[in-house]
């Protein structure tokens, strides 16, 4: 089985090693326009070493933000705003993936460090937030949600699909649905917020729906011969985990069969009232599971239990690369260290540019 360090192929794309960067909202854009911020995150995150860095949910129309510092790529503004990040993170070496998002009854919120809450309407920053049903999350997030007209949802699966085609023109190689994490997609596919009674609610291929034509619409214009990925919550850690499992499976299969080349499994955050059983490796059985039933090979994050945890997962054949989040906030660097770690030589030390190489390698 191959390691950490193994390169890994999928398509026409090659990881020069299994790191992947998990996506990671920044809440810095104006108007979800990159800046310098984003430049040199990313740039940063290229250089240390990741063989994959996915940038942050990234918008597809304005409500679909978390916060009003969520990226966007609903125009040519942010769109150019986004191409030297592209091309910076190619030049170090890096595949440059994104993630499209529309946050649903989750969004019009202030960012995390302002206090994660919903902003009342009527105040600056605040929109309308649209979900399949008028449910509201709860706890901080109390807004309830605009229930979508079929016209909806029309128009988000058009504004995913233009989104994709914005990616594809800039050169990202790889594209990520954001398909998890109580937005919208994950507000269609959980049973807690999709009360439809209409072909978008009720029984599973009801609920899923909106997944799969999102994903069959994205991939007319997505290029087949790179991946087209989503993250995608199986379990929500709250009722009848095995019977999502069991749902979020077959949805996967059918996804599969419509041209999703992989999966990033995650989790719900659907519901404040979740009991989710954080530990080390928290999901790294249950991501086996996923990809031995669906056949996709995929990766899944969520406290990895260090350089050893992913490498391992990995050798298990339990996931095929690892997606890192945090560490990489603590350390850009992140791969090389695990190459330290892990004791691997040359090609991952030679990751490093060698104004930081040649030091460390004399004196570790
Ligand atoms: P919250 O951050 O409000 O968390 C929901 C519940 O899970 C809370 O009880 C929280 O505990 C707990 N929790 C969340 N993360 C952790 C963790 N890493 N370790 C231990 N407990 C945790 O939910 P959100 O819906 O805002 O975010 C869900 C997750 O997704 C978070 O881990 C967040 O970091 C991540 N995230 C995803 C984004 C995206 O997909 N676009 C954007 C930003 C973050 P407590 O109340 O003690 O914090
Ligand atoms: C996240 N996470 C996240 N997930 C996602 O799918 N899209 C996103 O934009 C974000 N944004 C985000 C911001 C911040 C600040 C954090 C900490 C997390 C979740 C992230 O990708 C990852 O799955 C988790 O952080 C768990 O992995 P680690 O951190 O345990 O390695």
């Amino acid at each position: 089985m191959p390691g950490l360090f193994d390169t890994f192929s999928l398509k026409d794309v090659t990881l020069r090693n299994r790191i992947a960067v998990s996506p990671m909202c920044q809440y810095m854009s104006n108007e979800g326009v990159a800046n310098d911020w984003h430049r040199v995150h990313y740039t940063s995150l290229a250089r240390g070493g990741a063989g994959l860095v996915v940038l942050e949910a990234t918008a597809v129309s304005p409500e679909g933000r978390i916060s009003w510092g969520d990226a966007g790529l609903w125009n040519d503004e942010q769109a150019a705003a986004l191409k030297p990040i592209v091309q910076a993170i190619k030049s170090w070496g890096a595949v440059p993936g994104i993630q499209l998002a529309h946050a649903g009854r989750k969004g019009s919120a202030n960012r995390p460090w302002e206090g994660d809450d919903h902003i009342p309407a009527g105040e600056s920053n605040a929109w309308e937030t649209i979900a399949p049903s008028p449910v509201p999350f709860g706890a901080n997030l109390k807004k309830v949600p605009h229930e979508m007209s079929l016209g909806d949802i029309d128009r988000v699966q058009s504004d995913t699909v233009r989104a994709a085609s914005r990616a594809r023109e800039l050169g990202f190689e790889w594209l990520q649905l954001h398909f998890a994490h109580g937005y919208l997609a994950q507000n269609f596919w959980s049973p807690l917020s999709n009360q439809r009674t209409d072909q978008y609610g009720g029984s599973a291929d009801n609920r899923g729906r909106y997944l799969l034509e999102t994903l069959m619409a994205v991939r007319k214009v997505w290029p087949e011969n790179k991946p087209l990925t989503a993250r995608f919550s199986v379990v929500e850690f709250h009722g009848d985990d095995e019977c999502m499992l069991t749902e979020s499976i077959d949805l996967l299969k059918k996804m599969k069969a419509e041209g999703l080349d992989s999966v990033d499994v995650s989790i719900g955050f659907n519901t404040p009232d979740a009991k989710i059983p954080w530990g080390p490796n928290l999901l790294g059985d249950i991501a086996a599971r996923v990809l031995r039933e669906t056949g996709l090979p995929g990766t899944t994050s969520w406290y990895i239990d260090g350089p050893e945890g992913a490498d391992r997962l990995i050798r298990e054949g339990k996931i095929d690369f690892a997606s890192i989040g945090r560490p990489f906030l603590e350390n850009p660097h992140w791969a090389y260290h695990a190459a330290k770690v892990l004791k691997i030589d040359n090609a991952a030390w030679q990751t490093l540019p060698a104004p930081y190489a040649h030091w460390l390698a004399r004196y570790r």
